[in-house]
């Protein structure tokens, strides 16, 4: 899997999904009592750790571990983690997001930016859940349905790449049925989409046709990139990137 030339591709970015600072940010506000004096965070998915970073900013105190399948990512947080002076706080670890090796009830925070859809919401909601302390919270970002009727066009497409998208409301009680009080929820702006991660795709996307015009496999998903984005411009009001925030009952 590790071959994917996926990878390859997304390494070229900034961020590997979209979202920014000032969301991120806004969903940490939805923890009612940050950890004091050194709490733990996962990072699951961090991709090159923009979001580990602003976690990192958010609490000053805490201890996070970054995870994510891909070690050439991981090598872009350890650089980020050596310029930031970082090093005695945030440590990197490659593993499965569905196969996490460590300790139950091991973490304060459990956070997830746009990469639960690759296990299932509701799978990582279940699985993730055994991994916070009693009254930890968890906050995973996701593609989620905002009507219950999408525009065949838009539903053929995720019926391929994110065949588990569910609308917002079945993602609620997704996570009430799993045991979680839910903290909050919002909306990722698209003018978000499109300043942090579509904007950055349509400007390499010609370059990125050159550089892998030899791969079948990666230009096939170079071209289902720019679909993306063609269906995003189209439907971004029926469909986008919600924010959790769930806490773990005491
Ligand atoms: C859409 S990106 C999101 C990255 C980052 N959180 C962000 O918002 O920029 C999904 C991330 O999940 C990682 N990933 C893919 N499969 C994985 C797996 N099985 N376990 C852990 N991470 C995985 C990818 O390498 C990628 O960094």
């Amino acid at each position: 899997m590790e071959n994917n030339p996926i990878f390859k591709i997304f390494e070229s970015f900034p961020r590997q999904g979209p979202g920014d600072d000032e969301h991120t940010e806004k969903a940490f506000s939805f923890i009612a009592e940050p950890p004091e004096g050194g709490g733990d965070i996962l990072d699951v998915g961090c991709g090159k750790g923009v979001q580990t970073m602003a976690l990192a900013r958010l609490c000053p105190s805490c201890r996070i571990i970054a995870t994510d399948i891909h070690q050439p990512f991981l090598d872009a947080v350890d650089e980020k983690i050596a310029a930031g002076g970082f090093s005695e706080r945030i440590k990197t670890v490659r593993a499965s997001m569905d196969d996490l090796p460590f300790e139950e009830e091991s973490f304060d925070i459990i956070w997830a930016e746009g990469c639960s859809f690759i296990m299932g919401f509701e799978n990582a909601v279940r699985y993730w859940k055994k991994f916070l302390k009693p009254g930890g919270y968890m906050m995973i970002s996701d593609l989620f349905w905002f009507t219950e009727s999408p525009s065949p066009e838009a539903r053929e497409f995720f019926a391929e790449i994110d065949p588990t998208m569910a609308t917002e409301e079945a993602g609620f009680e997704t996570i009430r049925n799993a045991g979680f009080e839910h903290a909050g929820s919002f909306r990722l702006p698209p003018r978000v989409w499109k300043e942090s991660f579509y904007g950055k795709v349509e400007e390499k996307l010609g370059d990125l046709m050159e550089k892998f015009k030899d791969d079948e496999v990666a230009l096939v998903i170079l071209e289902g990139l720019k679909k993306q984005i063609e269906i995003f411009d189209k439907y971004h009001e029926e469909y986008g990137y919600t924010y959790n925030v769930m806490r773990k009952p005491l």
